[in-house]
């Protein structure tokens, strides 16, 4: 019998998720199926209960659910629970455990485009303190020698990421103002709020003037594939990356995740710069 994995959100007509899982699955051999499912708000305790019946084992959860999913789920994992944020969910013995792979996904995403295997002691920005934000420091919070700074327009957002892990002697909330000054301080700069995004394509959260050489440049956004912050990046000569590949990854951590198979996520790539061009 095929396997059903699916995705929630509302809307859901336009989630690229279907597309790339499918094709994963069908690269892999996999005897499974992927469907999006589009959910009422008063409907999700509903939804979940029949997905558990049914023997759905996994879903995505999307906008607006992630954080509404949580008291209808039987476990959550640390870093879910942190951020109140669950976008992967793995049924585990009968019972619905939520986790978040923001995080990993971009850590993943990251180190595979700068050729490592792991941090050590690098510089890096966390540009925003939203949830994305929130998971992805927590992730690269776990190198004790990484030097993180998180900058936010509120800076009392950014001090509460930095609270996610209160023992990370390395890490510091500043304001917007003063990453743009000391941005050619930075290895990498990991831009997470929604400024650049289509269609306020004009925008970026810093002013990219002076970069440190070989500097990485991290943003989540993938509409426009390339946001303002990585075009000036790219003239000041760093490497760049938008959001495709963390979204790929996301999808290639939940596929292991549920099944144990490992996917390349270059065919994901290519699929979503198709579908997003
Ligand atoms: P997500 O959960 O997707 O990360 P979010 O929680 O809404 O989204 O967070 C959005 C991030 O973008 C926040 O860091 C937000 O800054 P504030 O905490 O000060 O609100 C940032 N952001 C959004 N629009 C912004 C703008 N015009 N200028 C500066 N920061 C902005």
């Amino acid at each position: 019998m095929s396997e059903l994995f699916g995705i929630i959100g509302n809307p859901i007509a336009h989630s690229l998720s279907p597309l790339i899982q499918n094709e994963a699955y069908k690269l892999n051999k996999m005897n499974a199926h992927f469907q999006a499912f589009h959910v009422e708000h008063e409907d999700l305790e509903t939804a979940i209960k029949g997905m558990k019946a049914i023997g759905i084992k996994g879903f995505l959860v999307t906008v607006p659910f992630k954080a509404k999913v949580i008291p209808f789920l039987d476990e959550i994992d640390p870093i879910a629970e942190r951020t109140q944020a669950v976008n992967v969910v793995q049924l585990i013995d009968e019972k619905y455990v939520g986790y978040n792979f923001d995080g990993e996904a971009c850590l993943k995403a990251i180190l595979e485009d700068m050729g490592k295997p792991s941090l050590m002691k690098e510089n890096i920005l966390i540009l925003g303190a939203g949830g994305a934000a929130q998971s992805i420091y927590y992730t690269l919070s776990q190198f004790e020698d990484v030097r993180i700074d998180i900058a936010n327009r509120t800076l009392e957002k950014a001090d509460a990421v930095k609270k996610l892990r209160a023992h990370h002697k390395h890490t510091h909330a500043i304001s917007l103002e003063e990453a743009e000054n000391k941005q050619d301080q930075y290895d990498i700069i990991i831009q997470t709020t929604s400024i650049g995004m289509w269609p306020k394509t004009d925008q970026s959260p810093i002013n990219i003037t002076h970069l440190k050489k070989d500097a990485f440049v991290s943003d989540i956004i993938y509409n426009p594939a390339e946001t303002k912050i990585l075009k000036r990046a790219r003239e000041n000569g760093a490497r760049t990356q938008n959001g495709i590949k963390m979204l790929a990854s996301q999808n290639a951590l939940s596929i292991e995740k549920w099944t144990g198979h490992k996917v390349n996520d270059q065919k994901m790539i290519e699929s979503l710069e198709e579908a997003l061009s």
